[in-house]
């Protein structure tokens, strides 16, 4: 059975771009201004990865790791994500869980799997969307396509610093070097690889500071759906 379109009435706006951007504070951010729903879409996958690792499931076996993704369930419950009921937001976080999702993200079985999902997760009155493939593959009629990109160096020192302020030990060459290879991994994929969607407005994030990416982005919002209240909430995104 093909995946069911994206819902005509419900606007969405799609967030991608590559880890350590800032998508998921702007798309947090975004969706608390103008009190829509959002997905985090890279938590499907990751949660699909410690699924496949806690059922000892090869990663690189695109049939099994489809049907775990079938017979899966993650639910979002405010900041809490819940895999097949029981919250996981601390492993989905973990060092390991980023590249393990990156893995499992290769596979068409797992990304057919997880479409129909992120679909019916339009509801009104609309969807903030954030991830690699919103714009291009899940959502390609999105009232806006955000792009949002940063140097690795920039990126890396910015997960460096989250690291250490939570007392967490790292070092930034490795992380620079884990991010490339994500990079490499997600755009270099055949399917659905991340990409600048047809139409989507880039926002470079190197030298900005996450609250001037964040007006950026209202500004696109209130050129591309003059009809939708921006409003004034404050949402700072820290
Ligand atoms: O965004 P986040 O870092 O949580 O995503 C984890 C991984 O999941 C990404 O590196 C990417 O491989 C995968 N992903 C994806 N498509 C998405 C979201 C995430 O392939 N829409």
């Amino acid at each position: 059975m093909s995946a069911p379109q994206q819902p005509a009435d419900v606007p969405v706006i799609a967030i991608d771009g590559p880890s350590g951007t800032g998508k998921g504070t702007i798309a947090g951010a975004l969706a608390r201004r103008l009190g829509w729903h959002l997905l985090d879409s890279g938590a499907l996958y990751r949660c699909l990865g410690l699924a496949a690792e806690r059922s000892g499931i090869d990663l690189d076996d695109g049939d099994a790791l489809g049907a775990l993704a079938a017979r899966t369930t993650v639910r979002f419950d405010g900041e809490r994500v819940l895999l097949d009921g029981e919250d996981v937001g601390d492993e989905i976080r973990t060092a390991e869980a980023g590249p393990r999702a990156s893995r499992v993200a290769v596979h068409p079985q797992v990304r057919d799997a997880l479409l129909s999902w992120q679909r019916a997760a339009a509801r009104p009155p609309g969807l903030i969307a954030d991830g690699r493939d919103m714009g291009s593959t899940v959502f390609p009629d999105a009232a806006l396509k955000i792009y949002l990109d940063a140097s690795p160096e920039e990126r890396a020192k910015r997960r460096y610093k989250q690291l250490i302020d939570k007392g967490i030990d790292a070092n930034l060459h490795d992380l620079v070097k884990t991010l490339r290879e994500r990079d490499a991994l997600d755009r270099g994929r055949r399917h659905s690889p991340l990409t600048v969607a047809e139409g989507a407005f880039v926002i470079d994030s190197t030298a900005l500071p996450i609250d001037q990416v964040l007006e950026c982005v209202i500004d696109a919002v209130r050129r591309a759906l003059p009809a939708i209240d921006v409003g004034t909430r404050d949402v700072s995104p820290h």
